[in-house]
């Protein structure tokens, strides 16, 4: 492993202004968006879907440091034959990709989930490596209601996610370690709050244990947020407060950055609350985007499947990449919203 390798990496993906493109949708997942505009789900609309954003000059260059790809993607080439991992390249960003295959229920904790996919994740990864990909993410899943996350859950999550991350490391790659704490239910704030908490301890305990080298990643949470069935709501500033004194309690200074997650706010929800914390500054590590729905349902929906809508799309993603990348320095204002280019 070379570290000043992943260090270099890892810091380039959270650097200044720029955050990162989750467009890693399974094909399932992105079936759910595609029903939404009304597009059939095939081969052919995926590719077209992402080489409009991976086209996106002004956004791509400017506000975005690094894609995450589903694997069926970072083997496709673009209508005109280029591999779309050269676009993402010739942009100046980072090809990255997601490695976890999804979810299984976790025995003796009914509802709740295990990450899989460690199994023959080393061979995978030098094949990711050769074909371009130089970070990759895995996402764990943990919910909030009665009687859970049991401590089954959360540790048996905690321990593949850094088996997923020393393997990475040993690939070369660094590894985006998720550790998605739910926003479904009606819980409030400081339960999020108290169960993250949570899950980011036992996390890094586990990356202790794995011997990951913590300057050779990046940290992929979820906000301190109250659920979205809560009667609590909570303003702006308190999601920043809480979100901040929650990673300053559990995220060591040596980890280059802290990239969230959307996980369901809406766009200006999760451009508000970044902003906010880089706002309140001081932080020990770069504090940005990996957002997916927060980046990409503006211009999923001014596409809505039409060649003729591209450039409609285009600008939708470039401003969305652009208030997030305000939002990363801290420079976000609510009247740019306004200023929508339509
Ligand atoms: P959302 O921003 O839509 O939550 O997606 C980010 C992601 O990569 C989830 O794994």
């Amino acid at each position: 492993m070379n570290l000043d390798e992943l260090n270099k990496v890892a810091r380039a993906m959270v650097a200044p202004g720029k955050g990162i493109l989750a467009a890693d949708e399974s094909t399932g997942t992105i079936k759910k968006r595609f029903d939404a505009i009304g597009v059939e789900n095939t081969e052919d609309n995926r590719r077209d879907y992402r080489e409009m954003m991976f086209r996106t000059a002004e956004a791509m260059k400017n506000h975005i440091s690094g894609v995450i790809l589903y694997d069926e993607t970072i083997w496709q080439k673009a209508k005109d034959g280029t591999p779309l991992v050269k676009i993402i390249e010739q942009m100046g960003a980072i090809p990255g990709i997601k490695v976890d295959e999804g979810t299984k229920p976790l025995p003796n904790c009914p509802g709740e989930l295990i990450t899989v996919g460690l199994d023959k994740l080393a061979d995978r990864l030098t094949k990711y490596y050769e074909q371009g990909a130089r970070f990759a993410k895995w996402r764990a899943v943990i919910d909030i209601g009665a009687g859970i996350p049991s401590y089954t859950a959360i540790r048996t999550n905690a321990h593949a996610l850094a088996r997923y991350a020393a393997l990475c490391q040993a690939a070369q790659i660094v590894p985006i370690v998720e550790p998605e704490v739910l926003m479904d239910g009606d819980h409030d704030i400081d339960r999020c709050y108290e169960v993250t908490e949570f899950m980011l301890k036992e996390t890094f305990q586990e990356l202790y244990y794995q011997r990951v080298a913590l300057e050779g990643m990046v940290l992929k949470p979820n906000m301190a947020v109250p659920g979205k069935k809560s009667a609590k709501k909570a303003s702006v500033q308190e999601v920043a407060e809480k979100t901040v004194k929650m990673l300053k309690e559990c995220v060591p200074g040596a980890v280059p950055g802290v990239a969230f997650l959307s996980g369901g706010q809406s766009d200006e929800e999760a451009t508000a609350h970044l902003d906010a914390m880089n706002k309140i500054g001081n932080l020990p590590w770069g504090l940005t985007f990996s957002y997916g729905r927060a980046l990409q349902a503006a211009p999923q929906k001014a596409w809505s499947g039409k060649a003729e809508n591209v450039a409609a799309g285009q600008r939708a993603f470039t401003h969305r990449a652009k208030m997030n990348g305000l939002a990363a320095l801290g420079q976000w204002k609510a009247d740019l919203e306004k200023a929508k280019a339509a």
